[in-house]
């Protein structure tokens, strides 16, 4: 296991740990038995040793615990002949200030009938609005993300959770350090940029150089022969809004093909979870397939509970929630953390022990953390 000490392999093998750090220390490597070691002093240390040493990530030890109660997250859609079309996932990304929020503001106050926007509630960060392309009824699923650095992680989980970026880029400013970070986290997901280049109501707005300082970063404009479609828009005016929802649902139509079956087992994942005064922890959980209900028994990372209320982006109570639909779910035990996977399981018991041992594995994690800050901190002082 990734991050697991000497003490951990001493037992796993059937040594004493004294003595795999007598093996280290004759290496040239000081480690306790019980601070955590590097994957490579792992792998050193199988070598000398004679034994097949092999790191499993978190990732895969998550994926072998749902294995042992026969479930698996994310592989299967559903049968080919189940699936049926969904909407389009969207993560709007950019340089800080340059208008993600407003734009997701303004397209979702032209959305609610007679643009009365007072009624709804809290900002969840994830919206669903609905658009008509040639006559069809369409919907978009968009959610935000914070333009501050601190949050790349975040945005690095928003690209994956997602099947198209919208990078937001304001004309007046141009192309910054965070609009590449953004453009670089969608690349390594390896999902359609749509570019949104925004603010171009004001005097001092360039979007023809706003054009040129992405073509270096390879994203080239369909106008001028490549494959990119940039929106001049201002999410201060609306201007501009009708022609990105067009841009954004005929890149879904062209390149990807965005289907689920709704009739499975529901699964997805939580962006967003707080603990409400009233109404306990509260997860606003992307629903990737199957449909989410009243009443089911849900695991979301190291929490689970049964499925009390379902809430949608205008504050509405729902029975039950399809594939792509952003929506807040009540009646866990605990908050889950953001870019934890939700799923729905058999019953109260199998969520509650897939939850246990999550929640202890984590624990274990962050004692392998602190006891080894704490060999550090005595090596200072030393
Ligand atoms: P972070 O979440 O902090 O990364 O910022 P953001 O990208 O969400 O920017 P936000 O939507 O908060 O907008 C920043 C400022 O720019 C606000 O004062 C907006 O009112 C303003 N703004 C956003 N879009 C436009 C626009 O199209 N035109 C003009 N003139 N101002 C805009
Ligand atoms: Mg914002």
């Amino acid at each position: 296991r990734r991050g697991a000490s000497l003490s951990d392999l001493a037992e796993k093998i059937g040594v004493d740990a004294a003595s795999l750090v007598q093996v280290l220390f004759h290496l040239g490597e000081m480690v306790t038995a019980t601070q955590s070691v590097s994957d490579d002093t792992l792998e050193v240390l199988g070598a000398e040793l004679e034994y097949n040493i092999e790191v499993v990530s978190p990732e895969d030890e998550d994926r072998e615990l749902l294995e042992s109660f026969d479930l698996e997250f994310g592989e299967d859609l559903g049968d080919e002949d189940d699936l049926a079309a969904r909407p389009p996932v969207v993560t709007v990304m950019g340089h800080v200030d340059h208008g993600k929020t407003r734009l997701l503001d303004t397209l979702r106050k032209s959305n609610v009938a007679g643009g009365e926007a007072g009624g709804i509630t809290q900002a969840i960060g994830a919206y669903q609005v609905q658009t008509t392309i040639d006559g069809v009824d369409r919907g978009i699923t968009f959610i935000d993300t914070p333009g501050h650095e601190a949050f790349t992680a975040m945005r690095a989980r928003g690209a994956k959770s997602t099947d198209i970026a919208v990078l937001v880029v304001a004309a007046d400013d141009g192309v910054m350090p965070q609009t590449i970070e953004a453009l670089n986290h969608a690349k390594a997901a390896g999902i359609p940029v749509v570019v949104a280049v925004n603010k171009i109501d004001k005097e001092a707005a360039d979007p023809v150089r706003v054009r040129g300082e992405l073509s270096e970063f390879g994203l080239i404009p369909e106008e001028y022969g490549g494959d990119t479609q940039f929106v001049d828009v201002s999410a201060l005016t609306g201007e501009g809004l009708d022609r990105l929802l067009e841009a954004v649902v005929l890149t879904a139509d062209a390149a990807l093909d965005l289907r689920a079956n709704p009739d499975m087992p529901a699964q997805g994942v939580a962006i967003e979870a707080h603990l409400d005064k009233g109404r306990g922890p509260v997860a606003t959980v992307l629903i990737h397939r199957g449909t989410l209900r009243i009443g089911e028994s849900i695991v979301a990372g190291s929490a689970y509970g049964r499925v009390r209320a379902l809430i949608n982006d205008k504050g509405e109570n729902l029975t039950e929630a399809p594939p792509s639909m952003p929506v807040q779910v009540l009646g866990l035990t605990a908050v889950p953390g953001a870019g934890d996977n939700v799923l729905v399981v058999d019953d109260d018991r199998m969520a509650r022990q897939i939850a246990d041992k999550r929640g202890s594995r984590m624990r274990a994690a962050a004692q392998a953390v602190g006891s080894r800050r704490k060999t550090l901190d005595q090596l200072f002082e030393q």
